[in-house]
């Protein structure tokens, strides 16, 4: 490994590195977003150039999409692909629930559709996203460009009801211009600090007209592997509700870290 990578890269390794011990010969794996997220796809990608491992990689997002063809992954579609028995990816928090705040790289309605279609949903984290409470990252919802303005009004009347800290909106940028997802649509950041009940304000923030998805996602993750940049790993399983440590072996693979841009 680099010695250059920062301890935070270092702990995203590790995450990766141990997310990709749980995929198996022939199965169908959904692929995350993020510089988490690319990590793992490195790190897959090296267990296919070595090991011959057979999996189809269905990525959510174009840039996943571009990095997985580009390591020699095999990619396909959602439809293609059918049911998936794995999906990897980052997260934005993750609370003690295992429920995520996801989208801070605006991929979170391909995310959630794919990781939704999967038999196990696994997040990769370093450890800055472990929180007690949802809601210090703003909320990501997926909105259509028609009427955005009234959507985003919408959004901010029906927040002042809700069990949150914060009520303001804001359209997300990508320089000058609005930011647009792969989708073709912009995104509201919800700056909420502290969100008292994620599963109901994910439920009902669906309901406003021009919302297509939020970042909340509850009830879908099934296993948490926060990394240490010593190698350390915690694993936070839901269904064992325990949090077993673990070391992984910080392999000297250049490839994993050569042209990382995510
Ligand atoms: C993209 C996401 C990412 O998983 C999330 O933003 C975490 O990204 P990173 O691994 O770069 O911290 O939800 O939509």
């Amino acid at each position: 490994m680099p010695a250059d990578l920062s301890p935070i890269d270092k702990a995203k390794f590790a995450a990766a590195q141990r997310s990709v011990g749980f995929v198996e010969e022939g199965m169908r794996v959904g692929l995350g977003t993020g510089s988490t997220a690319a990590f793992m796809v490195r790190a897959l990608a090296e267990r296919v150039r070595n090991e011959g491992l057979r999996i189809t990689g269905v990525p959510t997002s174009t840039r996943t999409a571009d990095l997985a063809r580009e390591l020699g992954i095999t990619v396909a579609t959602l439809d293609e692909a059918g049911w998936l028995d794995l999906t990897i990816d980052g997260t934005d928090e993750f609370d003690g629930d295992l429920n995520l705040i996801k989208g801070g790289g605006g991929a979170h309605l391909q995310e959630k559709i794919v990781a939704t279609a999967s038999d196990r949903m696994i997040v990769i984290a370093d450890p800055a996203k472990k929180v007690a409470q949802l809601g210090a990252f703003p909320l990501p919802v997926e909105v259509i460009r028609f009427g955005w303005q009234t959507t985003k009004a919408l959004v901010e009347e029906l927040l002042v009801s809700l069990d949150v800290l914060g009520q303001s909106a804001t359209l997300r940028m990508n320089k000058a211009e609005p930011y647009v997802t792969d989708e073709g649509n912009h995104i509201l950041d919800l700056h909420l600090q502290r969100i008292g009940n994620p599963r109901q304000l994910a439920l009902v923030l669906n309901q406003v007209p021009g919302v297509v998805e939020n970042g909340l996602f509850i009830d879908i993750c099934d296993l948490v592997i926060v990394g240490h940049g010593d190698g350390r790993v915690d694993l936070h399983d839901i269904a064992r509700g325990q949090v077993a440590g673990e070391r992984v072996a910080f392999a000297e693979s250049e490839n994993v870290f050569a042209d990382l841009d995510d």
